[in-house]
């Protein structure tokens, strides 16, 4: 029987999945053989152009692609840097993203800390420093998340490299930098770098799901070999299959490989990834700008610690509004908003990434202040 669900075309003003452009979706309209000469080459030009958006250098770095989403790519880099036995992870965190790392190293019974700081604000790099050199434990890695997605709050992770690197015993330095990576300023170029960052190819690279990516020093592949306790998420053997012949090792997501082809080629196109952080920081004020005039209060208080590219915003306290009923009036009107993931404060979240414009933003506030309007909560929205 056929299949007679009709999709709606619906903007996403989310953290991904996200809106990718026309060209990009038209770019999985190509059956490819993985072992082709074809598909080998969109690879070897995936990690260069990987390496050339991050300002790494190729005698130092190196990129691998990975099946899966963003997750797949934080759990393989963690396999990768504690080792067995001996090794322990800390894990610096502000929110979700750095909890759920908590949980993998839990579920693989890989030792690791949490060093929990509130979800509303950035870490404080100085109380990193404390706390690892007031620790009993020799930290093998040190991770964090460079924008934690689930409050928009955007992390120091500059310095943090600096006070791992003036360490006695320097941890290897793991970074999530899924929702920044090609829409923040952020570069592999100095010794204080993460010497492993973890992207998606879902993010602000703005191509579809389905393709992890690990960015780091060959230096780390060489002394993690026989640390993952997993076979499809070992990223050293990854690299052998890659580096050798070019392949991935297991049946590789070619569809979603091409899309990224062509959307990091858009990344080029559009001027670059200060470019696109322009665009996104214009979408960003424009949000931000219409839901001031609306009334809405963010989550995040201190600018410094506001991100360009999601904002958190607190749910309004009349009687009138509730969020289901919020996202589903905007959703009929073709506009995806996301629910808050922060555990102490009732708010909702809305992204500006991927195929958006400021005009998007634009109408996406003219439809919440319609919304609003239809179901009595009074404007300016009040607390
Ligand atoms: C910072 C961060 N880390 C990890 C993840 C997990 O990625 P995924 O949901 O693609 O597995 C996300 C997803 O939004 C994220 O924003």
């Amino acid at each position: 029987m056929a299949n007679t669900f009709t999709y709606i075309e619906k903007k996403l003003f989310t953290p991904g999945p996200l809106g990718c452009s026309k060209p990009v979706k038209e770019a999985m309209l190509f059956d490819l053989g993985s072992r082709d000469t074809q598909f080998i080459n969109v690879i070897k030009e995936i990690r260069q152009s990987l390496l050339e958006i991050t300002g790494a250098s190729p005698d130092e770095y190196t990129a691998i692609l990975l099946q899966g989403s963003g997750t797949y790519s934080v759990e393989a880099a963690l396999q990768m840097c504690v080792p067995r036995p001996g090794g322990r992870l800390l894990i610096v965190s502000n929110g979700a993203y750095g909890k759920r790392m908590k949980t993998i190293c839990d579920t693989a019974e890989i030792p690791a800390d949490l060093l929990d700081f509130p979800e509303d604000g950035a870490f404080d790099v100085k109380k990193v420093e404390k706390f690892i050199s007031e620790s009993q434990h020799v930290y093998s890695a040190v991770s964090a998340v460079h924008l934690e997605t689930s409050s928009g709050v955007i992390n120091p992770a500059t310095e943090l490299g600096k006070v791992l690197m003036q360490l006695q015993k320097r941890p290897l330095f793991i970074l999530d930098g899924m929702s920044s990576i090609g829409g923040v300023s952020f570069t592999l170029d100095n010794p204080a770098s993460p010497d492993v960052l973890v992207t998606s190819a879902n993010k602000c690279l703005q191509s579809v799901p389905g393709c992890a990516i690990i960015i780091a020093r060959r230096a780390v592949f060489e002394q993690c070999k026989g640390n993952c306790r997993s076979l499809s998420l070992d990223l050293c053997s990854q690299l052998d299959g890659l580096d050798t012949c070019g392949q991935f090792r297991f049946t590789p997501p070619t569809h979603c490989l091409l899309a990224l082809h062509r959307a990091l080629g858009e990344l080029k196109s559009e001027g670059g990834v200060s470019a696109r952080v322009k665009r996104y920081r214009e979408n960003c004020q424009t949000l931000q700008h219409g839901m001031e005039q609306l009334g809405f209060q963010k989550l995040v208080k201190l600018p410094e610690h506001e991100s360009h590219i999601i904002t958190s915003y607190l749910c309004p306290k009349h009687p009138n509004f509730a969020f289901d009923t919020f996202y589903s009036r905007l959703s009929n009107k073709g506009q995806v908003i996301y629910p808050g993931k922060v555990t102490n404060a009732d708010s909702f979240r809305i992204g500006n990434i991927g195929d958006l414009h400021p005009k998007d933003l634009q109408h996406l506030v003219s439809c919440i202040k319609a919304v609003l309007t239809d179901m009595g909560v009074p404007l300016p929205v009040r607390y």
